[in-house]
């Protein structure tokens, strides 16, 4: 049986990494892609995700969702992703987009669902948090919350806070608070997934449209200045934040967690901080270790993976 999942996103160069390996493998089955502002505005975000949708020749329903985050105004990367949020190297395409809102089409699909449907996240939690506040109802069909953010001992935004979190702390406040369980996928474990210059060329000798997509993406990504962490991350390199959470569902033998008990930092210096308090009455399973051989041989798989559409 597979795996249903729905993913939350903002693409993003690692987002569309991200929703490419989950709709290319034998173990998730991908119920619907939504959007949040982010990494660039959720305009972008959504034409981003049609763009990759058209590519992959999906037919997954898409929905656009939360403009800005619950309270603080929207900072968004270009600098990091670009101006359209994806280097330039997808046309604009035509996908149907739903015309429910994120949290309203994610209620209507767990409601309807026999089983519990798994949320991954990779963007700020705002359309979790307006599903929550929004859909109460819909909590129990909840299985569990996999998401890219936070860090355990460092920041990137910030040196307290992970951009996903900091985007929207008000939210990952009321997600982390609301009993789900959560797989939270920080930067401890993107620091231990470092897709590595001489990857990205084995990854370009792959030879579907898939890889070349993916090792050009890389090849920009590698070019972003990320001189904060240069004892981890050499030019050319590129952490793996948001295939983290589809790695861990579909080999989580690859990684090592750990029970915490997070709180979110709400406001100022150490704002979207995800503070551990103890280990007791837990409301996370925080990754704290990751197998990097084994989660590049799983990117490698998925891009070598046979895509149902994939007329190559
Ligand atoms: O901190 C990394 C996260 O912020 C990733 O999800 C990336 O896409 C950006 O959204
Ligand atoms: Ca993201």
């Amino acid at each position: 049986m597979k795996i249903p999942i729905i993913m939350d996103c903002d693409p993003g160069w690692d987002d569309t990494i991200a929703i490419i390996m989950a709709l290319s493998n034998n173990i998730l089955d991908v119920k619907a892609i939504t959007c949040v502002a982010g990494n660039v505005s959720v305009e972008k975000t959504t034409e981003n995700a049609k763009k990759v949708l058209n590519f992959m020749k999906s037919n997954v329903i898409l929905a656009s969702g939360a403009k800005r985050p619950l309270v603080y105004s929207l900072r968004s990367l270009e600098n990091i992703h670009g101006e359209d949020g994806l280097y330039g190297l997808l046309e604009n395409a035509e996908y149907g987009v739903d015309k429910r809102k994120a949290d309203e089409l994610i209620k209507d699909l767990l409601l309807e669902s026999k089983e519990k449907i798994t949320i991954v996240v990779t963007g700020a939690l705002t359309n979790i948090a307006l599903l929550i506040k929004n859909y109460p109802e819909c909590i129990d069909k909840i299985k569990k919350i996999c998401m890219m953010g936070g860090g355990i001992a460092t920041g990137n935004i910030t040196k307290y806070a992970e951009f996903n979190i900091y985007t929207d702390p008000h939210a990952a406040n009321i997600v982390f608070s609301s009993g789900i369980p959560i797989v939270m996928c920080g930067l401890e474990a993107s620091y231990k997934s470092i897709c590595k210059k001489e990857d990205v060329v084995e990854i370009s000798k792959i030879e579907n449209k898939k890889s070349k997509l993916v090792s050009k993406i890389l090849e920009e990504s590698g070019k972003v200045n990320r001189d904060y962490i240069k004892e981890i991350v050499k030019k050319g390199d590129s952490p793996l934040y948001d295939p983290v959470p589809v790695a861990y569902l579909i080999r989580p033998d690859i990684f090592k967690t750990k029970k915490y008990n997070i709180k979110i930092e709400i406001e100022g210096e150490k704002r979207g901080q995800t503070k551990v308090i103890n280990n007791n009455n837990y409301n996370a399973e925080v990754v704290i270790d990751v197998n990097r051989k084994e989660i590049i041989d799983l990117l490698i798989n998925c891009l070598k993976f046979k895509n149902k559409n994939d007329g190559e």
